[in-house]
Parts: C-alpha cells; sequence; structure tokens
C-alpha cells in the first residue's frame, strides 16, 4: 500500500504513542482488505461507548490514547445511560460510574459527545460523495444508502482510529466498483408504518447476505422510513448499503437490471412480526420506542397518541432520542405531553446498550425489527415486535392487548 511520507514518520512515532498505534490500526485493515493507500474522511461515527458493551479493557484502550486529539469532526454512539436522568432510569449506581470515566475519556480526545445512533438527524449528516468513517451498523446503512455518502462498516476501534489520523484505507465501500447494485429485490407488500419498514429490513437484511440489493416497488422512502429501514437490514445480516429505486441518489435515474430477483410480499412481512415476538400474552414492564433513536416526526406521532391518556404505573413507556431532538420536543411540547401521561423521554442510550438486565425488566415491546433481534440476548428479556401505534396502546393497558 502506498504511504506518504507524512505516513511513514506517523508509523515511525514521531508524532507520538497513540497516532502510531490508530495509524497501524488503519494501515492494518487496508493491508488485510488490499487498500492501495490511505485517504481523508471527513468525519467519524464511534461505537463502543456503552460499558456494557466496552467493559475494562476498552475504557483502558479510550482512556490510554489521550494526550492524542481527534482532528476531524466525531461523535459517539449511545451510551448505556441517559448522561444526566440516569438515576431516573434506575442505573445501578457502579455501572453508572463506569460510564462516565468512559464518556470523560472520550472528552478527553476532543470527540463531540453527542451519543447518538442518528447524527444524520442532529447536525452531523455527511454530503454526498464524502468519505467518511462511521461504525454504528444502521447509520452506516443509512449515510450510504439515502445520502451517498461513503463508509465501510467500521468497528469502534477503527473508526477512534480514523478521528484521531483522519483517515481510513481506500477499500470496500469507498470504491465505485463495490457499490453498485447485484441483485433485484421486488416489493409488492404493502407498506404501513414504520415497523413495516423495519421488517422489510430484516428480511433483505437475512436475504442478501454478500450481494447489493436494489429494492423495486417501494412506494416511499421518507428519512424515519430509510432509518428503520436500515437498523433492520444491518442487524439481521451484514448489510451495508442498498439502492432503493428513484431514492437513493447514486442510481436515481439508472435502469437497473442485474442479478437473482428476490420477492417480498405481504405474507413475508407478517412473518417477521410472529418471528421476532418471543411472547404473545401477559404483562410487559417496558415499551422502547427508538430504535434508531426516535425523530422530532415520531415524537410528535407520540405526543397526539397519549395526550390526555394516562399509563399505569406498573409498565414504562420510554422514548430514546438524541439531546438536539429532545430539546427541539421540548420547546414544542412534546415532551411535557408525553411525560405527563407517564412516558419518559431519555437521551444518550438506547434500549439495547442500557443494562436493562440488571434494572428488573423481564419483558419489553418495541416497533423496531432490530431492537427486537438484539433484545433477547443482550438484554435478556422477552420481545414482542409490533407497530408504533400498538406499542403506545400496549402501554397505555399495561399488557399485550
Ligand atoms: Fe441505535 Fe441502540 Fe437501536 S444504538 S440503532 S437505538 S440498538
Amino acid at each position: 500500500m502506498y504511504l506518504t511520507n507524512e505516513q511513514e514518520a506517523v508509523l515511525k512515532g514521531e508524532e507520538g504513542w497513540a497516532k502510531k498505534k490508530c495509524l497501524e490500526i488503519i494501515v492494518g485493515l487496508g493491508e488485510i482488505y488490499g487498500a492501495d493507500r490511505l485517504i481523508p474522511v471527513a468525519s467519524t461515527q464511534i461505537s463502543g461507548v456503552s460499558y456494557k458493551t466496552l467493559g475494562e479493557y476498552g475504557l483502558q484502550w479510550v482512556e490510554s490514547l489521550a494526550p492524542a486529539k481527534v482532528v476531524v469532526p466525531s461523535t459517539l454512539n449511545p451510551a448505556g445511560m441517559d448522561l444526566c436522568f440516569w438515576l431516573e432510569m434506575g442505573v445501578p449506581e457502579d455501572f453508572a460510574a463506569k460510564q462516565m470515566r468512559v464518556i470523560r475519556a472520550y472528552e478527553r480526545l476532543g470527540v463531540i459527545t453527542l451519543c447518538s445512533c442518528t447524527p444524520y438527524l442532529a447536525g452531523f449528516a455527511p454530503r454526498f460523495g464524502e468519505h467518511v468513517a462511521w461504525s454504528e451498523s444502521s447509520a452506516v446503512c443509512f449515510v450510504n444508502s439515502f445520502l451517498g455518502a461513503r463508509t465501510n462498516r467500521e468497528g469502534g476501534p477503527s473508526a477512534l482510529a480514523s478521528a484521531i489520523t483522519g483517515l481510513t484505507a481506500n477499500y470496500g465501500l469507498h470504491l465505485n466498483e463495490n457499490r453498485k447494485p447485484t441483485t433485484i429485490v421486488k416489493v409488492s407488500a404493502k407498506l404501513g408504518g414504520l415497523s413495516d419498514y423495519s421488517a422489510l429490513g430484516y428480511l433483505l437484511g437475512k436475504m442478501v447476505q454478500r450481494d447489493i440489493p436494489y429494492l423495486r416497488g417501494l412506494p416511499s422512502l421518507s428519512v424515519d422510513e430509510a432509518k428503520a429501514l436500515s437498523a433492520a437490514a444491518a442487524a439481521s445480516g451484514n448489510l451495508a448499503l442498498f439502492h432503493a429505486e428513484g431514492f437513493t441518489p447514486e442510481s436515481r435515474g439508472d435502469v437497473v437490471e442485474v442479478g437473482e430477483r428476490l420477492h417480498v410480499d405481504d405474507r413475508d412481512l407478517k412473518g417477521v412480526y410472529e418471528e421476532l415476538s418471543t411472547i404473545h400474552s401477559g404483562k410487559i414492564d417496558l415499551v422502547a420506542i427508538g430504535c434508531p433513536h426516535a425523530s422530532l416526526a415520531e415524537l410528535e406521532s407520540a405526543a397526539a397518541l397519549l395526550k390526555g391518556k394516562k399509563i399505569p404505573p406498573t409498565t414504562k413507556l420510554w422514548f430514546f432520542t438524541s439531546l438536539p431532538i429532545k430539546v427541539l420536543a421540548e420547546r414544542l411540547g412534546f415532551v411535557a405531553v408525553i411525560e405527563g401521561a407517564g412516558g419518559k423521554v431519555f437521551t444518550d442510550c438506547c434500549m439495547i446498550v442500557a443494562p436493562l438486565e440488571r434494572m428488573g425488566f423481564t419483558t419489553m415491546a418495541v416497533n423496531s425489527a432490530k431492537a427486537a433481534v438484539y433484545a433477547p440476548t443482550a438484554s435478556r428479556v422477552d420481545v414482542v415486535f409490533t407497530t408504533f401505534e400498538k406499542c403506545v396502546d400496549i402501554a397505555l393497558e399495561g399488557r399485550l392487548v
């Protein structure tokens, strides 16, 4: 792989231990994947933030990199708790102390501590054609497919290494030839709310393990629909890029005729709700919405459904979003309505990376296929995957309805 004199000097340690180690990670990945050179990145998004997933060794690695500083705008994935209201969530104190150590370690490196899987909704949206190094799988799929930015599915350490060096290796989805659709997926299923897009994403991720799908037949693809689709597609498989006819900027206007045709119909979609639900009756401890982090429009819809209603104290209704979206939702009165009904709007975290397994929850309802896939193993809860409206109804009844 070609390296500039400047990059060779960094590898010799002339700019310090941390930068040398970080460049070694980038170069190592480049060699594994056959990159020809390193390229600059415009931003990074770093996973490995919740202490639940990072652990002690991960925390020590992040701490060891100071006093190095990131050289491009860099944000974080969700942490394991709301950084202000963790006590209200019931997060154990020992976990909270470790979590705050993680946040301080990233702060010392100059990372912007916006802890969100949807930074593109909060002022950090990469532009068309821009090379970035992002690691949250749902966000990677969204920015590649919906915005036309270019990123591989980075791990937390490689995204942090890119943040500190400003570089990534030129391979995979940074290259034109690897971004072309390779199989057509015809969607004839009738898509209703966001959970249907999430169910479609789940099927897509499972169906196309190595291919880049070209979706034909989507009636619409709003930001929230693309967010739901991307998250589930990246959770059930390795998908980091799809093309949706008429919507994906890179293929807009192209006539694509490639590969094997797959098909998704109403029965397939309905089957996902059954497949991902591990319970079908009884009490629900937690209704959790915001995987990926809820948009302003989702919080507005929730406020409309909850206005004048009351959630029983035995069930919790929690929304997860980013701090900037919550601030706007507060200003617009949505948070007051949701919290007036007994719900909560938390920031910085989510239902999967929070230590739910230590917080007394055993059953959870979600409208996200990604959350439904991960919850039974990551948080050891039984789960029901259903629509947004049914989630709110479950919260109001305190049980499956
Ligand atoms: Fe985001 Fe957590 Fe879901 S990181 S995509 S809300 S699992």
